[in-house]
């Protein structure tokens, strides 16, 4: 294959954007990038600084010197420290949606993130992948699923990794943070035009992957190549 192929998968928090890319990728042979993780090392790196999460002018030197890399295996490496599970933490997806709001530390990450996606046909997941970082991308997904089920999925995941969450307090911090994504003035979380529009309420992880594939499929001219 030649030519780079980029597949955006754009969506709220919960939706199964970063199960759905992974798997997508292994299957393409793409490169997976998890913009959010980048945005959660920021916030992390903030934190460990002691620097509050409304310091723009600081957040945007952190997020310009930031040493940040996604590696094959789906560790995040921050600085040469692998972050991938303090990242996690609800307190910093609150913070990297705090910090993603600023438009100093937005230039940063996005600048990174066409770079990355420059270098190899990737399946990148984020909230503006389509809309603002590959606006030309070959495939366009908006992922979604019910509040609820995102909220129910957020809990097991959270469960899985032995960290303790209550139902309520998970679905109004998703709701919260849903809300600041989606209303911030620079990129806010939006379906492009374009991008076909998939509803993951009732679909397992399967059914998922397989509408993702069926849609890479359509799109790009040389399918069967792509679909090894
Ligand atoms: O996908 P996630 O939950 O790991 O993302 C963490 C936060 O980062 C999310 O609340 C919004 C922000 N984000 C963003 O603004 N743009 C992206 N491309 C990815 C994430």
């Amino acid at each position: 294959m030649d030519k780079r192929i980029i597949v955006a998968i754009d969506g709220p928090a919960g939706a199964g954007k970063s199960t759905l890319a992974r798997r997508v990728a292994a299957r393409l042979g793409f490169v997976y990038i998890d913009t959010g993780a980048m945005y959660r090392a920021v916030a992390l790196w903030a934190e460990r600084s002691g620097i509050g999460w409304s310091d723009p002018g600081r957040l945007e030197h952190l997020a310009r010197e930031a040493a940040i890399s996604l590696t094959r295996g789906g560790r995040v490496m921050l600085n040469g420290e692998d972050v991938s599970e303090p990242i996690r933490e609800p307190g910093i997806s609150q913070g990297a949606s705090i910090v993603s709001a600023i438009p100093g530390v937005r230039r940063e990450l996005v600048a990174k993130q066409q770079q990355m996606g420059r270098e190899a046909s990737a399946v990148m997941e984020g909230r503006d992948i389509g809309t603002v970082v590959f606006p030309d991308a070959e495939v366009k997904v908006f992922l979604d699923a019910s509040p609820k089920v995102r909220a129910e999925r957020r809990v097991k995941d959270l469960a899985g990794r032995g960290l303790e969450a209550d139902f309520d307090s998970v679905h109004k911090e998703m709701v919260e943070r849903d809300a600041r994504d989606s209303t911030r003035p620079d990129s806010p979380l939006r379906q492009a035009p374009d991008a076909v529009y998939l509803d993951s309420s009732g679909l397992n992880e399967n059914e998922v992957e397989e509408a993702l594939l069926r849609i890479v499929r359509e799109k790009t001219s040389n399918g069967k190549e792509v679909l090894r």
